[in-house]
């Protein structure tokens, strides 16, 4: 068995009297594709973001492919991480969200260029060959001289995809990257999400309410409820023979709500 990818162990996050998260663990294996699902507030944005370090945490410590992610070695021990630290692990993670965050008066092309140009140093003709690779992969190769203005949103959506791909992550989160998409948009992003899961050994979790698509995408499933993973396992198990009442009372509620299971 090789070792577990992400390693989380005993985080506790709070802001302010709010304890969000209260000791979670869980681990995470290379290659897998895992789904975090769960009832709105129940801190899977926040697993997300910790991972990505945009967030401080309260307490426990994280293990990102053979390093701790919030602590460095120092004094004999482990002191918190300085930024230049940070900033190396966060480039094993790519992260894409909700809401395309792409540069407006950047091109489709030099949003995908540009952090492997100044974070990796690399040469303009090498970032901009990789990234029209990318773009290729994500179907907007032909679009690569546009605004993200001129683009509809499944475009955008593909492209923040094709830009975190850029830094060449071992690790992608994907943060409900379709729910702020029209419908008939959302099938051309998770078709891109389903091929970077079969075409790739790269460790993926999503964020999601499409269960249908969770069902389909990962290997293991996580069900969150304020904080705590209340009961994880095969798409199968947890789609169809949910143990815990409060996964059967979530599911019925998506699946009333009109989410396809
Ligand atoms: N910056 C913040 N300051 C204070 N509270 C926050 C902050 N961010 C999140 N929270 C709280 O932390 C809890 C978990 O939020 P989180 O965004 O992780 O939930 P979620 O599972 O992603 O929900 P959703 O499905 O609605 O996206 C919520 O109670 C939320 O209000
Ligand atoms: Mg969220």
């Amino acid at each position: 068995m090789p070792d577990p990818i992400i390693r989380i162990d005993n985080i506790i996050k709070r802001y302010g009297p709010l304890t969000v998260l209260d000791g979670l663990s869980m681990q995470v294996m290379p290659g897998e594709k895992l789904a975090l699902i769960g009832p709105s507030g129940s801190g899977k944005t926040t697993i997300l973001r910790i991972l990505m370090t945009l967030e401080t945490i309260s307490g426990g410590h994280i293990e990102v492919d053979g390093a701790q992610l919030y602590h460095m070695p120092g004094n004999g021990g482990l002191v918190a991480a300085d930024e230049r630290y940070l900033q190396r692990m966060r480039a094993k993670i790519g992260m894409v969200f909700q809401h395309f965050n792409l540069f407006p008066h950047k091109c489709v092309l030099d949003n995908v260029t540009l952090a492997p140009m100044l974070t990796k140093g690399m040469a303009r003709p090498v970032a901009e060959k990789r990234a029209m690779e990318l773009l290729d992969m994500v179907g907007m190769a032909d679009k690569a001289k546009s605004m993200p203005a001129q683009l509809s949103g499944g475009q955008k959506q593909r492209v923040a995809i094709a830009r975190a791909l850029a830094l060449s992550p071992k690790i992608m989160l994907f943060d409900e990257v379709t729910s702020a998409l029209d419908p008939e948009l959302v099938e051309e992003v998770l078709n891109v999400m389903r091929k970077l899961a079969s075409e790739t050994d790269m460790t993926m979790l999503l964020v999601t309410h499409e269960m249908g698509f969770a069902h389909d995408f990962a290997d293991r499933i996580l069900f969150f409820d304020r904080g705590r993973i209340v009961e994880e396992g095969k798409p199968d198990d947890i789609f169809r023979h949910p143990k815990q009442e409060r996964t059967q009372v979530f599911l019925r509620k998506i699946i009333a709500a009109g989410h396809r299971v």
